[in-house]
């Protein structure tokens, strides 16, 4: 039986990987950190919140004092650490939250496992820290070798953050782990983002926004097989390594959300082609090598299958995104897209 802290598990994948434990470790005991920030939603965790095995801490992961007191009294095994900003969109209007949640944040939970010990620290992170591949070479994949070369204040902020767990290795000896994951989508996920953001649009018959031509291209995975990949590393991963995870599932954007039309019954007049978003990266692209040969994980899902799932949940929980795009998300769309 272990103690897993598991920090930003009120947010999409957070929330995903902690229903992942409960159902595969029921026997391990799983502690939620999460400030509860405009992206987590308590009501997400409402399932799990009463069990005997879950805590749930309403708590910053830069609040040195919290965090120490919690590590204190649980003494975990694990950490994972999915606690981030993570919109490119609100890092380009806003980046300094960024650097303090994903840079700072990130060492304050590292200085704790150094004080009071630990398994394994598991840094979430993701295929933007290698900037983008260009369109045209398609025989081109993001390696665990290929060099880090950011875009966004949000890749940034990701990449520093890597950086510095690689360095707490090093000097320390902290026993981390890194895994760097391409685009999930599926259940819980924050309507900012392209897929939820686009349903949900499509079913309130509002304009789709396109950024530039909508021929920038991403790999999609579903997000139950990043957990599984994510549980995999951070059990039987090396310690010191980065693991890339993806499903080599390339789509253009506008591809997506042409799908999207056609499985809603909804008119492709509803595109409409906005504003680029400023350095917008051309494709990324994973080469899952590493993970497939040292720990056998490959994805199960199938795109059709996923996206189906996925535009299936969102039409079964209007009761999770309404309120949602109710409250502060107004004035987030209004600012982000009103004048593009
Ligand atoms: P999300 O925005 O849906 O959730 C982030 C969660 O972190 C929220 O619950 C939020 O309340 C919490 N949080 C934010 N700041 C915090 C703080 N200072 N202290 C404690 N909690 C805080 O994000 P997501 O899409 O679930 O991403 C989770 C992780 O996975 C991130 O580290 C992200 O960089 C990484 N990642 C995401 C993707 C993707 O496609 N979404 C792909 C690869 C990697
Ligand atoms: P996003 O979901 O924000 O993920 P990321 O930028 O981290 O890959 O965006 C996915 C792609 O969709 C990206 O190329 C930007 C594009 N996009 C749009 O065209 N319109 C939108 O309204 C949003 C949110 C994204």
């Amino acid at each position: 039986m272990k103690t897993i802290i598991v920090t930003g598990g009120a947010g999409f994948i957070g929330s995903n990987f902690i229903f992942y434990l409960m159902d595969h470790h029921p026997e391990d005991r799983v502690v939620c950190i999460d400030k509860l920030t405009y992206a987590g939603n308590l009501s997400t965790l409402a399932h799990v919140l009463e069990k005997d095995n879950f805590r749930f801490c309403k708590t910053d992961i830069c609040d040195r004092e919290a965090v120490y007191r919690i590590f204190d009294e649980e003494k975990p095994d694990i950490v994972v650490n999915f606690a981030a900003e993570s919109h490119v969109d609100r890092s380009i209007e806003n980046p300094s939250v960024f650097l303090e949640t994903n840079i700072i944040g990130t060492s304050v939970l590292m200085d704790a496992c150094r004080k009071y010990g630990i398994g394994r620290y598991h840094q979430v992170s993701t295929d933007e820290v290698y900037g983008d591949l260009p369109l045209d070479r398609p025989d081109l994949f993001f390696t665990e070798e290929t060099p880090i070369h950011t875009s966004s204040p949000y890749s940034s902020s990701k990449a520093s953050a890597d950086l510095l767990v690689l360095a707490y290795h090093r000097t320390y000896g902290l026993p981390v782990s890194i895994s760097r994951c391409s685009n999930n989508y599926g259940p819980y996920h924050f309507p900012e983002k392209l897929i939820p953001l686009m349903i949900i649009n499509a079913l309130n018959d509002r304009p789709l926004p396109v950024y530039g031509e909508g021929k920038n291209v991403r790999d999609w995975l579903y997000v139950e097989d990043h957990c599984k990949a994510i549980d995999l590393v951070m059990r039987n991963g090396r310690v010191g390594e980065v693991y890339n995870i993806g499903g080599h599932n390339e789509m253009q954007n506008i591809e997506i959300v042409r799908l999207i039309c056609k499985r809603l019954n909804k008119p492709e007049s509803l595109i409409t082609y906005v504003t680029d978003r400023k350095g917008h990266d051309l494709r990324y692209a994973i080469d899952p090598t590493k993970i497939h040969n040292e720990l056998g994980w490959l994805p199960e899902t199938k795109f059709a299958d996923g996206i189906e799932k996925t535009i299936d949940w969102y039409l079964k929980n209007e009761a999770w995104w309404q309120p949602i795009i109710s409250r502060e998300y107004q004035t987030y769309y209004e600012r982000m897209y009103g004048n593009r």
